[in-house]
């Protein structure tokens, strides 16, 4: 068979509880936290246990799963209306990535459909689809994107976006995973992505782990790499894809963007479906995530700054629709992303799914 590079599973639902990888630990520890109740799946999202837009979204499908059980237990009658509580707790363990609130309408909407007696076995079943469509439209992402690439060539990548990240396989890092499977790639760099550092961490350890060789550069250097003539592409993800095409993404996205289109380098930004947004007019209204100054004022859990200096640490940018040369969906290939061509792709049916 041919090998697809791809053998992590950060997601994993076992014996009736959900199963994440702890991403804080990476790489030094590959430990599992195993999870049987809603709060916990809240709190292992809000502290990065498990991060990455598709990776939230399909854990707290499974959350869901966890509460409607923990619901039922507790008030067999009025179950549904006991779960509208856990609901808001899930859906407000991280505000950018939409996929958190899309995955959690949707198991809201099977909640609802009409039928008596445990719910479990019907919500575990989406939530199993779910997780199985998130890895399809990875597998699918990977062969439209590494079409685009003419290589062998050089990339760069940016933040954590593969099997980490999603169901499995991943958005940008699946797009590399196959164009690497066609022999299509000479280099891949990746940010080392201050300060939580899920470039230096997590993807030189996913990469690793299926044996595809990667360099690592600190974020600054990514000016010098592409001005240097090494990558044909920058290949990023995105947390939510507003209706005008802007991208929000992990933090440096944007001046990597900038960068890119500069220098002729061209910019692909891989997500499905579900982290598109229509109901976001642009980027401008996608709520930032503003995380702890301590991740920007200390580095490996050592202060660096001095004592009683501040820091601003929002954990995502935006990258203006016109930096963007193609949108990779599972849906198909956007050139230029606009208003016009977003709608053209993803209304009516992305907004009620
Ligand atoms: O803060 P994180 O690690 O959850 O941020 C992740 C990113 O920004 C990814 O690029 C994005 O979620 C896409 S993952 C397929």
């Amino acid at each position: 068979m041919e090998r697809d590079f791809d053998t992590v599973r950060a997601v994993q639902w076992r014996d009736g509880r959900l199963v994440l990888l702890d991403q804080r630990l990476l790489p030094a520890r590959t430990e599992y936290v195993t999870i049987d109740d809603v709060q916990a799946t809240a709190r292992a999202i809000r502290d990065m246990v498990v991060r990455g837009a598709p990776a939230i979204g399909v854990s707290a499908a499974y959350g869901v799963v966890l509460a409607a059980r923990a619901c039922y237990a507790r008030v067999a009658e009025g179950w549904r209306e006991a779960l509208r509580a856990d609901l808001e707790v899930l859906g407000a363990a991280r505000p950018t990535a939409v996929n958190l609130a899309w995955a959690i309408a949707r198991m809201a909407r099977r909640a609802a459909v009409p039928g008596t007696g445990d719910p479990s076995a019907a919500l575990l079943a989406e939530a199993r689809a779910i997780h199985e469509e998130d890895i399809a439209a990875n597998h699918r992402m990977g062969e439209l994107g590494a079409a685009l690439i003419e290589g062998p060539c050089g990339v760069l990548t940016h933040c954590n976006t593969g099997s980490l990240a999603t169901g499995g396989y991943g958005t940008a890092l699946g797009v590399i995973r196959s164009a690497y499977r066609a022999g299509k790639l000479s280099e891949v760099y990746a940010d080392e992505t201050r300060p939580w550092l899920q470039g230096a961490r997590l993807t030189a350890w996913e990469l690793r782990a299926d044996g595809i060789p990667v360099r690592l550069l600190v974020d600054g250097a990514g000016a010098h790499l592409m001005a240097a003539g090494k990558v044909g592409w920058l290949i990023v993800g995105a947390d939510r894809i507003a209706a005008n095409g802007d991208v929000a993404n992990k933090i440096g996205t944007y001046s990597a963007a900038i960068v890119a289109r500069h220098h002729g380098v061209r910019v692909m930004v891989v997500a499905p479906g579900t982290t598109v947004d229509l109901a976001t007019p642009d980027g401008a209204s996608i709520p930032i995530e503003q995380r702890d100054p301590e991740e920007v004022l200390a580095f490996g859990g050592r202060r660096v700054a001095p004592e009683g200096v501040a820091a601003w640490n929002p954990a995502f940018d935006i990258t203006p629709a016109a930096l963007i040369d193609v949108l990779v969906t599972e849906r198909g290939v956007v050139q230029a992303p606009d208003r016009a061509r977003m709608v053209a792709v993803f209304a009516p049916s992305t907004a009620g799914v």
